[in-house]
């Protein structure tokens, strides 16, 4: 079956949107589940594909797992395998997480090194050469990432690049060796802070998340524990643009996590679009009918986040001159670009920078989600685009954005789902 959304653009847009938990908080808490045995209950985790998958992955190992809304209940008491199906791990990039808790918590995992994918090759050398420091054996066989390990050892560990989830590979890895490790060139997102608080809260000794020195003190053994997940700054950076297309009408978001948001906040403000408090968390834009062009420069937070640029290209489309997006994350993150060419944007790529001419008249057209975030950015674009925009490959988008549609539709967007039968083998 493929799905597709149906979207007819110029409606106007007015109410409240609520940001959920945060995809990229809650996978890497589920790998986390695997440093302790027991039941755990995870607060406010969003119902999206990249969390269902790793839930397969955790009951193919041996944890069982259940929904209660957005109650999440997971016991790690039968764990009793330690390899991922390819099959589940080629999925899903975030399967990498689970290298670093099942070496430290079981001594050994067999992981299918995760492929590249739209927006980049994606290495796991900085993974790899982190675990080996930690004494883990590391060995490659069919595409898989072996490790073997009695216990860890704590060690320093100097981070080519502040990896996010690197760091949080090894920071689980780290929470149950033996000794200190010292993690320099860690990442600071707010999603490494809230694993070490998690891990903190299980029993680990953690200091630094937050900053690029982590210093870890390994412990024998960690417990389960309960936790709410952090709510999603990049969805709440989403919902920002969003809002910014749809001045006139306002829409508010709730749960917004603002302080999460300082970079991506002062980049609307250049914009001249201004993040108004409405109540205790939540916002919405105030702007003039002119918004201006601005330079984007992606980076590691605090940095502008590489998750937004996409959609802060639908915005620049109508603002008055030329803007430039240099992407520095991923060497391949402007798919975007070609399918926004085909709703009328003027938007031109040369290698790792994108420079948009506005303001210019969106209309719609069939276009295709090139990876998430590029997705949740077409979609924007369709709604500003006069007539419809059908949009492809949509379970991309929905694997970082819950509901999106019926959450649209609720604001008053013309946005429909579509499910059909692929055709091809059928006619040959
Ligand atoms: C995390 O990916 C996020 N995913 C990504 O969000 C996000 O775009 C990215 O961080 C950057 O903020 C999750 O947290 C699950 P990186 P991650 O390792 O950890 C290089 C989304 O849309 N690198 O920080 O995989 C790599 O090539 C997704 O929700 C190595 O060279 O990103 C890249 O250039 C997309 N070797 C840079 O680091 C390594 O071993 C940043 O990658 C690892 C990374």
């Amino acid at each position: 079956m493929e799905r597709k959304y149906i979207i007819r653009g110029g409606r106007p847009l007015k109410g409240e949107i609520e940001v959920k938990g945060a995809k990229n908080a809650a996978l890497p808490a589920l790998a986390c589940t695997l440093l302790a045995k027991g039941n755990f209950l995870l607060k406010n985790v969003p119902k999206v594909r990249d969390v269902f998958c790793m839930l397969k992955i955790l009951e193919h190992l041996g944890a069982k797992a259940q929904f209660e809304g957005t109650n999440l209940q997971i016991d790690t008491s039968g764990i009793k395998r330690t390899d991922i199906p390819y099959e589940l791990a080629s999925q899903i990039r975030a399967s990498i997480l689970f290298l670093g808790a099942l070496t430290a918590a079981y001594g050994e995992a067999v992981i299918p090194r995760p492929g590249g994918c739209d927006i980049g090759k994606r290495p796991t050398d900085i993974h790899e050469k982190g675990l080996s420091l930690l004494s883990a054996e590391l060995d490659f066989k069919h595409g898989n990432i072996i490790t073997r390990a009695k216990r860890l050892k704590g060690a320093e560990i100097i981070l080519d690049f502040p990896s996010v989830t690197a760091t949080e590979n090894l920071l689980m890895a780290a929470s149950l060796a033996e000794g200190e490790t010292i993690l320099k060139n860690a990442a600071k997102e707010p999603e490494v802070v809230f694993l070490a608080e998690m891990l903190s809260e299980m029993g680990a000794e953690i200091k630094g998340a937050g900053t690029d020195t982590i210093f870890i003190k390994g412990k024998k053994r960690l417990h389960p524990l309960k936790i709410k997940i952090i709510p999603d700054r990049i969805e709440g950076g989403t919902f920002l643009i969003l809002s910014s297309l749809f001045p006139e009408n306002e829409v508010i978001i709730k749960n917004l996590p603002i302080d999460y948001l300082e970079t991506p906040c002062l980049k609307l403000k250049e914009m001249g679009i201004e993040v108004k408090k409405v109540d205790r968390n939540s916002y919405t834009v105030k702007r003039s009918k002119k918004i201006w062009p601005v330079e984007i420069v992606t980076a590691p937070y605090p940095g502008f986040p590489t998750d937004l640029q996409p959609l802060y290209a639908v915005l620049l489309t109508q603002a008055e001159g030329t803007s430039i997006i240099r992407e520095n994350l991923f060497e391949n993150r402007f798919q975007y670009a070609f399918e926004l060419k085909r709703l009328g944007a003027k938007i031109n790529v040369e290698d790792r920078v994108a420079v948009i001419t506005g303001p210019t008249p969106l209309s719609g057209s069939p276009v295709k989600a090139t990876d998430l975030r590029a997705g949740a950015a077409l979609l924007l674009a369709g709604l500003i685009a006069e007539n419809t925009t059908t949009l492809y490959r949509v379970e991309l988008i929905e694997r970082g954005y819950e509901n999106l549609p019926q959450r649209i539709r609720a604001l008053g967007g013309d946005i429909e789902v579509v499910e059909e039968e692929n055709e091809d083998s059928k006619k040959f």
